[in-house]
């Protein structure tokens, strides 16, 4: 309740009264039901025996992983389940309008506000927000918002998604002229050394009885004269005003200097302030060339992309901005600058987190349209899929649905691309073409459908944005050539199709070419190195993500660059030799399809081990235990991998990679001795991201250790914890777990922040124990 007291503060205090804006983060304090409660949304119903929640929740990520549930959705339940909270609102507030927005639900969501039903919304992944004002009380009389989430269908989804009101609930407080939800979009039509254009909409809507005098004023940065728009608006409407202005020798956004410039709309009514409204914007030009490629500010860029889902790994879909951070950060520190949010809109903080770090994002809004595509059920291929899934509500909703999607997202310099679909044109699930890859054979729909749909989605993107291409991540692109789907994009996307890249070049000269979805292997980035016209890649993926599983008991997808639990994998390392500008060197030992990073293989019958290296280094020296193995030169950019056959002994394996004949970056596998203790470690981007580590006498990592690590948590709470390990489908919230790759990772919360002590024990071990610091 302590936004309410502050809300009823501002009344009483400020001379604005109940015209200043508050928006509210709506998070703590809700009570939740797993299952169906008839009657639930009537502001009397006993929700005493109700479990107490804070949001973001994730009841799906709560168990238990059974074989019974969908691999698809990563054998986790999905079902129907009720949030009820109780709030009051100061009588000082009798005249304002009040408003609740949902970041997203998934899914199928009803909302009720004193018992009265304010509306419903089927698609998961999409930002809502409901007028409460005439419906609610004010003063002594509590307010119940009531909000049923109906995920029975659960097995609906290629990957997991979660169950509930898994993103940020906010409360926002405006006067009755105020600018409309999602009301501003800023874009800058020229950009110059000198100067940069800035054209501004901003719509203003009077829900006051009566017409209104408005000015509006914007002032794009500090210094900058403002903009300013006047109009009379009539009772119950809203007006769009137009503003344009200037911005003097513009600082630029751009990967590396992600400036961010802050305006600010003020509406008065009467030449009262009615309104304070802020829109972070970033000035940038972007140029998409069919034979030069992608150009950032006049610079030369290529997408090096990566696909994410929206889990984070223990905490399921219960968003966290430090949990996506500390992963963003991640990846960009490996040479990543793009993020393709796959196959649908994120938490709107990923976006603020992409502008701020300096990250390029595609943007898509749906994984099918008016067909259901497979959904697994026994493991990825396996036996009889199901097809339920968001084509259901597609005919009614995917207009709004795009459209919402533009809106509230329009203002972030980080988005430079809306995708309308991903693999929509996949041969055979469901649409066929008899000159796509599989034909068009019987039980498959015919393809032709898909540009008209199409049409219309580009267009309901194009009328809310023209700053930014439209493009698709498309599967069979024989079928879409011929359909004529691929040529109504302004960028055509090709999922694993690397193959017809110079073919529909040479076919298709206006075609703009981009790596939409690619496999991690470094085969896959050569034609985009050696050609300026391919756009870049985006691989799959950044991180291991749950669901779209194999047979029971795998839980998730090991496709990613990290883990799980977000640690790298050795494939991040070899990204980071393609990717990266910053000198680095890694080793590791080959074992089958994977690399493993350890010096432990005593045992081990072969006579030598196959030892790889990335590096981004012109050359690279191997040493084992002081002893020069040789150095080998990178001879092929697209393909930094160096390999020696190594006899296996004890010690230290020790690389050292070399720019211009000096030692420019330096890595080494040691060989860990007996499991003797625990060791905590907090991660440095989100300290609630604990690593807990087994470690020998000496403090390394004892890579094969699987040691039941118990964590518990004072002063705090502990969330959840994991291992990374894709097989272990034993409960993230049972407070103890196996070390997978010599350790876990615990993830712990304290709502007000301070110091939390975490405590790991195992049998056998010396225990550990760190105080952290939330924030
Ligand atoms: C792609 C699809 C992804 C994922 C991937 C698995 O075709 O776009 O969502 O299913 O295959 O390899």
């Amino acid at each position: 309740m302590r936004g309410l007291i502050l809300l009823a503060a501002a009344v009483s205090t400020a001379a604005l009264g109940a015209q200043s804006r508050e928006r509210l983060n709506f998070d703590r304090d809700w009570r939740f039901h797993k299952g169906d409660a008839k009657g639930a949304e009537i502001p009397g119903f006993a929700d005493r025996d109700w479990r107490r929640v804070d949001l973001p929740h994730d009841w799906s990520i709560e168990g238990p992983y059974s074989a019974d549930n969908a691999s698809g959705t990563g054998y986790l339940p999905g079902g129907i389940g009720w949030y009820r909270k109780q709030f009051p609102l100061a009588a000082g507030l009798r005249g304002s309008r009040v408003f609740v927005e949902f970041d997203g639900v998934y899914r199928d969501s009803d909302v009720w506000i004193n018992g009265h039903h304010l509306g419903h919304r089927p698609y998961g992944y999409s930002s809502f927000e409901y007028d409460l004002t005439p419906w609610v009380n004010y003063g002594a009389k509590a307010n119940v918002i009531a909000v049923r989430v109906d995920h029975s269908e659960s097995a609906d989804s290629r990957w997991y998604t979660g169950s509930g009101i898994y993103r940020n609930v906010w409360l926002t407080v405006t006067g009755p002229v105020h600018v409309d939800h999602w009301g501003t979009y800023l874009y800058t039509p020229v950009v110059r050394e000198s100067d940069a254009l800035v054209s501004l909409e901003a719509t203003v809507v009077n829900q006051s009885g009566a017409a209104a005098a408005v000015r509006v004023e914007t002032v794009l940065a500090d210094g900058s004269a403002p903009v300013t728009g006047e109009a009379e608006i009539p009772a119950g409407a809203s007006h769009r005003f137009t503003l344009q202005g200037t911005l003097a020798r513009p600082r630029l956004w751009s990967l590396d200097d992600p400036y961010l410039y802050t305006a600010i709309t003020r509406v008065f009514v009467a030449g009262k302030l009615a309104d304070e409204y802020r829109t972070p914007f970033g000035v940038r030009t972007l140029r998409f060339d069919p034979n030069l490629g992608f150009f950032l500010n006049g610079r030369a860029e290529k997408f090096k992309g990566v696909c994410i889902h929206h889990d984070l790994g223990a905490l399921g879909a219960a968003f966290s901005a430090p949990a996506l951070e500390r992963r963003l950060r991640a990846l960009k520190a490996i040479g990543v600058n793009a993020i393709r949010c796959s196959h649908n809109p994120m938490a709107p903080e990923l976006y603020d987190l992409c502008d701020r770090l300096g990250l390029l994002v595609m943007d898509e809004a749906f994984d099918e349209w008016t067909a259901g595509k497979k959904k697994w059920i026994q493991g990825r291929n396996v036996a009889k899929p199901g097809l339920d899934g968001y084509h259901e509500a597609f005919a009614e909703w995917s207009a709004r649905d795009i459209a919402d999607i533009v809106r509230r997202d329009r203002n972030h310099p980080s988005i430079v691309m809306w995708s309308i679909g991903n693999e929509i044109d996949y041969p055979g699930d469901p649409f066929g073409h008899p000159l796509g890859r599989d034909g068009l054979k019987p039980g498959m729909l015919d393809g032709n459908v898909l540009p008209s749909i199409a049409r219309g989605l580009v267009a309901a993107v194009k009328s809310l944005d023209g700053t930014r291409p439209v493009t698709q991540a498309l599967a069979d692109i024989n079928a879409s050539n011929a359909t004529g789907l691929a040529s109504l994009l302004d960028v055509t996307g090709y999922n694993y199709l690397e193959q017809f890249y110079e073919r529909d070049h040479a076919a298709y000269p206006d075609r703009i070419i981009l790596g939409s979805e690619n496999s991690t292997s470094p085969a896959a980035w050569r034609p985009v190195a050696a050609n300026p016209w391919v756009l870049g890649q985006f691989l799959w993926t950044g991180v291991d993500f749950l669901g779209e599983a194999g047979r029971y008991p795998l839980r998730g997808s090991a496709s990613g660059l990290f883990d799980l639990c977000g640690f790298p994998k050795p494939q991040a390392q070899l990204r980071a030799a393609l990717w990266r500008d910053r000198p680095m060197v890694y080793v590791a030992v080959q074992e089958g399809r994977a690399a493993v990073e350890h010096w432990n293989w005593q045992g081990d019958s072969r006579p030598a081990l196959p030892v790889v290296v990335y590096t981004n280094c012109d050359s690279a020296e191997l040493f084992l235990n002081g002893r020069s193995l040789g150095a080998k030169s990178v001879t092929d950019r697209a393909q930094p991998i160096l390999r020696w056959d190594v006899g296996y002994e004890p010690g230290e394996l020790r690389v050292v990679g070399k720019r211009a004949g000096a030692e420019a970056a330096h890595f080494a596998l040691t060989t860990a001795g007996e499991a003797a203790a625990l060791r905590i470690l907090p991660d440095a981007v989100d300290p609630t991201h604990v690593e807990i580590r087994v470690v020998d006498a000496a403090g390394r990592r004892v890579y094969g250790a699987t040691n039941e690590i118990a964590v518990s948590v004072s002063g705090g709470e502990l969330v959840a914890v994991d291992n990374a390990d894709l097989r272990d489908v034993s409960p993230v919230h049972a407070g103890s777990r196996k070390a997978y790759q010599g350790r876990i990772l615990a993830i712990v919360r304290k709502p007000a922040g301070g110091a939390v002590v975490v405590k790991a024990s195992a049998a056998g071990l010396t225990a550990g124990e760190a105080t952290v610091t939330l924030r």
